[in-house]
């Protein structure tokens, strides 16, 4: 069965409608990317997943529950199952400003009345590779990548079976990111699923087990990532494929050329 399971999703913010009939579903340990252009409808999939955005239409089911229409308490049984936990793009403002690294990363097991919380922080801070000496900080007192390690940090102590990431490296220069998409595949490896939100192929690419592609609300195409990249099918993953410095090469950027002339069609042409 399915982690995580959206069927025919629609959503309309007023008469926009920005996400049309999206489906997609991640397995237990399935790393999954969602890649678009900005204004595609990335972060209102991932808030629709969090039960941030109403549905228009559609199914959202997450370990064999439907959120779409859940009432405040079954969305409390939910939370405390831990199943999804979550990383977005700005640390500085999904941090507590007033909560040090160590009570930011065990506020999610003091809700949970967990025991042993001070062995497990200090794990869980290794595992995210932030220095013991840095737990009195202040989200202020840190680096970007270091409070982008503090937000993963809170999103793993949980132990949860899924980690959505919505554009987790977009804010992070190029040695903070590598790093921190070293972490996302041990994450990978060791079994947590992942929805990796992002508008960078090339983040996403060394990550994910299988790619789809946002365009305009739609799902144009869902494939495994080696044959997104290497045999992108739509105009728009033409686009990005040779526009991704990390898989840029002649050939690429004669596709993105390519791609570019058959997206102006595309956009020119009648709904
Ligand atoms: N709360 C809102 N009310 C009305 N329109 C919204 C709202 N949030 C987003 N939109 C619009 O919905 C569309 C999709 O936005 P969304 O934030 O999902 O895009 P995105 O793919 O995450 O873009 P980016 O890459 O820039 O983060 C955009 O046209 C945006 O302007
Ligand atoms: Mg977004």
């Amino acid at each position: 069965m399915s982690l995580l399971e959206i069927g025919d999703l629609d959503v309309r913010y007023g008469r926009r409608h920005v996400l049309r009939s999206v489906s997609l579903s991640i397995a237990p340990g399935e790393a999954v990317g969602v890649i678009g252009e900005t204004g595609s409808g990335k972060s209102t999939l991932a808030r629709s997943v969090l039960g941030l955005v109403r549905p228009s239409a559609g199914r959202i089911v997450i370990d064999g529950t439907d959120i779409v229409g859940l009432s405040a308490r079954q969305w409390r049984e939910l939370r405390r199952r831990g199943v999804v936990q979550y990383v977005f793009q700005d640390p500085l403002r999904s941090l507590d400003p007033d909560l040090t690294v160590f009570e930011s990363v065990a506020e999610p097991l003091r809700i949970r009345g967990a025991s042993e919380i001070n062995d497990k922080v200090h794990h869980t801070l290794a595992r995210v590779r932030l220095e013991p000496a840095l737990s009195d900080r202040l989200p202020a007192e840190l680096s970007g990548g270091q409070r982008q390690r503090v937000a993963v940090a809170r999103a793993l102590i949980t132990a949860p079976r899924l980690v959505l990431l919505d554009e987790p490296v977009s804010a992070l220069d190029s040695a903070n990111r590598v790093q921190i998409l070293e972490l996302l595949k041990e994450l990978r490896d060791s079994g947590t699923a992942l929805l990796f939100i992002s508008h960078d192929l090339g983040s996403v690419a060394g990550v994910a087990d299988r790619i789809a592609v946002l365009y305009q609300g739609e799902i144009v195409e869902d494939r495994p990532a080696a044959e997104v990249v290497n045999e992108p099918a739509h105009a728009y993953t033409r686009l990005l494929v040779g526009s991704a410095p990390t898989l840029r090469s002649a050939a690429a950027g004669r596709a993105a050329r390519a791609a570019l002339r058959d997206l102006v069609n595309l956009e020119g042409a009648p709904a």
